[in-house]
Parts: structure tokens; C-alpha cells; sequence
């Protein structure tokens, strides 16, 4: 129904999207006989991914645009790059290389349980519930939070939640409702009510990452790891936190996620420079600094969501359905490596991490990854791996 206004309403054609999605699905084909035996780097040199192994938390997006070219084209070559990974990452799970992360949510949505999902490869799920489990071990009983990165003994980390877990959690409500056992839901409800209570700030700006006493399971302090300053809304932190919450209504039905998703996503469109395209803190709203293309391809998919999940009579869904396409059009039209030959990525301008100096003004692959996860949406072929 809301997809009906969504279409009516749109300035942009059809053509328009089928072009930039066609744009987009020819560049992963180009790719996969590169990356036939390996994975592109998280971020970009001078717009070229290098091609590495599977030890890194992005290795799935390539994983994820096979499986949204296939599901778009229903060319085989597509669904066989996919299928063909599948091993790797159970190996991955088995022999434990750089599992010491949450984003085990990230990696094997995207690969295991968008292959089940699309090909109810059996294997695949399974591969997927192991994930689950791994993740499962990450859960600090006490503070009820999933611990983000690093060894659970390590004092810099120890206790530490990253708003980026919000898009991470989905994997265990999925494996909730897979395996009817409730472990999975009960800590993800909890790290979800956790992060809410913390991570989002009174006047809906979020903090990047948390600190918890894991032995007391008190609130500690919040700081940044990749934005401007530890009191600043990374622009990155506030899309997952936008599409995270979502994705939790989607599992919980609490309507509460729904709201604080609205409040962060009122932020997130009242900082947008003019051509729609967030700069990498949303402390900037005009200069000199990097914009963040891929903060802009995860919000427009959180707000496509989030518009056609609100009430009917809610007034903001139309809105944050036009917004989420003047963002995309904007990526679709100045953002993309189209006047660059010489690049394997499809996304522009993007920043990894400013303060170390990652991946400044480059490709970042979960860029490319939503950018056309969001095109799917509109055209109607993708289907939520989530
Ligand atoms: N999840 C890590 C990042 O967004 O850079």
C-alpha cells in the first residue's frame, strides 16, 4: 500500500533507477572474476579495492551484492559467485579467523543467510545459526549488552557496545524464530534496551560507542571511535542507529523503536548539506570536510523502511519516502565512479574512519552495498536479508 504512494508521488522514473541499478550490478559482474578468490578490501585506494581474504567484517557486502544481482537479473553467474563463498565462511567459523566481533551479525546475514534466504540451502542456514551461536558468546549476562570488538578480557574493550550492533542483533532474532529456542531474542532485547537507554542522547543525537561495568552492569561513558568528538553524532553511528531501529520493530513490533527511530532520523535530515549527501560528522552541515556517501545509502534504506512501517496516518511517511530518493538520486548522479573506468567500486566519497585516517574520501564497500540495496528496494527486486 505505502509502496503505491511511494511510486506515485516519485519525481524520478523508472528508467532513472533501472539505469543506476543496472550501472551498479554491471560493476559486480566486472568484479567477480577478481574477486573469485578473495574479497574487496573495506575501503578503497584511490578508488580501487584491493582484494584480501575473508578476515575482515565487510567481506559479506560482495556477498550481498552477488545475491541482490541475482535476485535483479536472475543470472546464474550471480548466484554461483555467491554460492561459491559459502565454504569459506563456515571455515571461517570453524577455525575462529577474526571472530572476536559483533559484527558476526554483519557477515553472515549477508552471506549464509541470504543464501538460505534466497536458495533455502540448508547448509547455508546452518552456517548462519552457528553464527548465532558465536555471537551468542560475545553477551555480557550482567550489563545485557553484546560486547563489540576485541577479546571479552581485554580492559580497553571489555563491556564496550557500538551503536553499528543495532544492524548486528538481527541475526539473533532471526535465530530465535529458526530454532524457537528464546536465548537468541532474550539478548537481543536486551542489548537493544540497553543501547536505547544509553547510546541515544535526550536531543536524539547518538554517541558512537558505550562503556558498561560488566561486573555491576552499570553505565560507564560514552566515546567515539570513529567520529569528530566523543560528544559529536557520527554521521555513520546515527544511519545504523536510523535502519537498526527499524530492522528491531521489524523482530520486537514495540512501537517504541519506531519512535526513536523517527526522533534520530529527524536529526540525521535537519543536517544534511543542500545536496543531500551527509558530511561524515553530522557536526558539519557546510565546507570543506568529507562528505559520507555510504551513511547516506544506509539512511536512505533505514528510511524507506521506516516510512512504509509508520501508521497510515502518520504525515512523516511520505516524507521520509521523498527524502530517501532525493538522497539516492543525489548518490545516483554525483556520487558514483561512472566518469571513472579505472575504479571497481560504485560509490564515491565515503569516509571509513577520519581520525585514523581510513579510508578518507574513498569506496567504502558497505557504501556500494546499500546503495544498492536501496535501488532494489525502489525497483522492487530486493529482498530484505535482514
Ligand atoms: N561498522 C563499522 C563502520 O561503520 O565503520
Amino acid at each position: 500500500m505505502k509502496q503505491d504512494i511511494f511510486n506515485n508521488s516519485s519525481q524520478y522514473s523508472i528508467e532513472f533507477w533501472e539505469s543506476a541499478y543496472t550501472y551498479a550490478i554491471e560493476k559486480v559482474r566486472d568484479n567477480i572474476s577478481n574477486f573469485s578468490d578473495g574479497y574487496p578490501a573495506p575501503s578503497s585506494n584511490n578508488n580501487v579495492y584491493p582484494k584480501i581474504a575473508n578476515i575482515e567484517w565487510t567481506s559479506s557486502f560482495w556477498n550481498g551484492m552477488l545475491w541482490l544481482s541475482y535476485l535483479h537479473t536472475r543470472d546464474e553467474v550471480f548466484r554461483h559467485a555467491g554460492e561459491a563463498t559459502l565454504e569459506d565462511y563456515a571455515t571461517r567459523l570453524q577455525k575462529r579467523i577474526e571472530t572476536n566481533t559483533h559484527d558476526l551479525g554483519f557477515l553472515y546475514i549477508l552471506s549464509a543467510k541470504a543464501e538460505y534466504l534466497v536458495t533455502h540451502n540448508e547448509s547455508a542456514k546452518i552456517t548462519a545459526l552457528l553464527a548465532a551461536d558465536l555471537l551468542m558468546e560475545r553477551y555480557h549476562p550482567k550489563a545485557g549488552i553484546i560486547q563489540a570488538w576485541g577479546d571479552l578480557e581485554d580492559p580497553n574493550q571489555r563491556g564496550r557496545i557500538i551503536i553499528d550492533c543495532l544492524m548486528n542483533i538481527p541475526l539473533l532474532f532471526w535465530a530465535t524464530e529458526e530454532t524457537k529456542n528464546p536465548r537468541y531474542q532474550e539478548a537481543a532485547l536486551r542489548h537493544l534496551a540497553r543501547t536505547r537507554e544509553t547510546i541515544i542522547r535526550p536531543d536524539a543525537t547518538t554517541y558512537h560507542t558505550y562503556y558498561f561495568d560488566t561486573e555491576t552492569g552499570n553505565p560507564l561513558r560514552g566515546v567515539t571511535a570513529q567520529g569528530y568528538s566523543d560528544d559529536s553524532c557520527w554521521a555513520r553511528g546515527q544511519a545504523w542507529g536510523i535502519y537498526g531501529l527499524t530492522l528491531a520493530y521489524t523482530y520486537t513490533l514495540d512501537p517504541a523503536c519506531l519512535v526513536d527511530a523517527k526522533r534520530l532520523a529527524e536529526y540525521f535530515l535537519s543536517h544534511l548539506p543542500s545536496d543531500d549527501v551527509c558530511y561524515w560528522d553530522l557536526i558539519f552541515t557546510d565546507g570543506d570536510e568529507e562528505r559520507d556517501s555510504s551513511a547516506c545509502a544506509i539512511a536512505s534504506c533505514g528510511l524507506m523502511l521506516l516510512a512504509s512501517l509508520l501508521p497510515e496516518d502518520d504525515i512523516d511517511a511520505v516524507r521520509y519516502q521523498n527524502k530517501a530518493l532525493d538522497m539516492l538520486a543525489s548518490l545516483s548522479k554525483s556520487y558514483t565512479t561512472q566518469d571513472n573506468p579505472e575504479s571497481n567500486g560504485i560509490l564515491m566519497h565515503a569516509v571509513y574512519g577520519k581520525p585514523n585516517n581510513a579510508g578518507v574520501d574513498e569506496c567504502v564497500v558497505w557504501g556500494d552495498y546499500f546503495y544498492m540495496e536501496a535501488l532494489g528496494t525502489v525497483l522492487g527486486s530486493a529482498t530484505r536479508f535482514w
